[in-house]
């Protein structure tokens, strides 16, 4: 069998010049849409967790909803979505956060995660970290017990994992990609 690379790797589709010229855009619908690939990266992901009292799955709109909604079954944890600010209807907390262009904000629901519960954050991908990092204040301003934070790509150039363990997040990934 495959190992777990080979498995992402011939799964993850790559767009040259996408969404701009000298991007090489890391596709993960070819691997949404590959039924083996995508139960195996699920499965890859969670399996140090499997023993843990998760009780939250913390997903990052939009891909890591995909992903979060996965591993919130295979744990039998909840899952709390991390949204583009506006789309929440209940009381939040907000942060901004830098994007390539400006400045975005995300926010969540107050009363998504308890004080103390144990949550998993969920993404498809790292980069500049700088998502993952507003999803991180987040959750320890409502008061979570932050496991982990899970992608299945690394761009490790970008400094995102060593930015999130910088704030003593254990961070799991599955494939890392060099140069960007
Ligand atoms: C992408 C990716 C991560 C984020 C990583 O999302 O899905 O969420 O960028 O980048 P960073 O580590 O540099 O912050 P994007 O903002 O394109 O939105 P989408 O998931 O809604 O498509
Ligand atoms: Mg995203």
């Amino acid at each position: 069998t495959p190992s777990i690379e080979e498995t992402l790797l011939s799964a993850i589709r790559t767009i040259p010049d996408y969404p701009k010229p000298g991007i090489l855009f890391r596709d993960i619908t070819t691997l949404l849409g590959n039924a083996r690939a995508f139960r195996r990266a699920i499965d890859e992901l969670v399996h140090p967790y499997a023993g843990e009292k998760v009780g939250k799955i913390a997903g990052i709109e939009a891909r890591g909803f995909i992903l979060g909604g996965a591993i919130a079954h295979q744990l039998s944890a909840g899952f709390v979505p991390i949204r583009k600010k506006g789309k929440l209807p209940h009381e939040t907390v907000r942060v901004a956060y830098s994007l390539e262009y400006g400045l975005d904000e995300m926010e969540m629901h107050k009363d998504g995660v308890a004080p103390g519960e144990k949550v998993i954050l969920v993404d498809d991908l790292i980069a500049t970290g700088g998502t993952a990092e507003a999803a991180v204040k987040l959750l320890r301003q409502i008061g979570a017990d932050i496991v982990a934070a899970c992608f299945i790509i690394d761009l490790p150039d970008l400094g995102g994992r060593k930015k999130l363990e910088a704030l003593n997040v254990p961070v799991r990934t599955l494939i890392a990609f060099d140069g960007h």
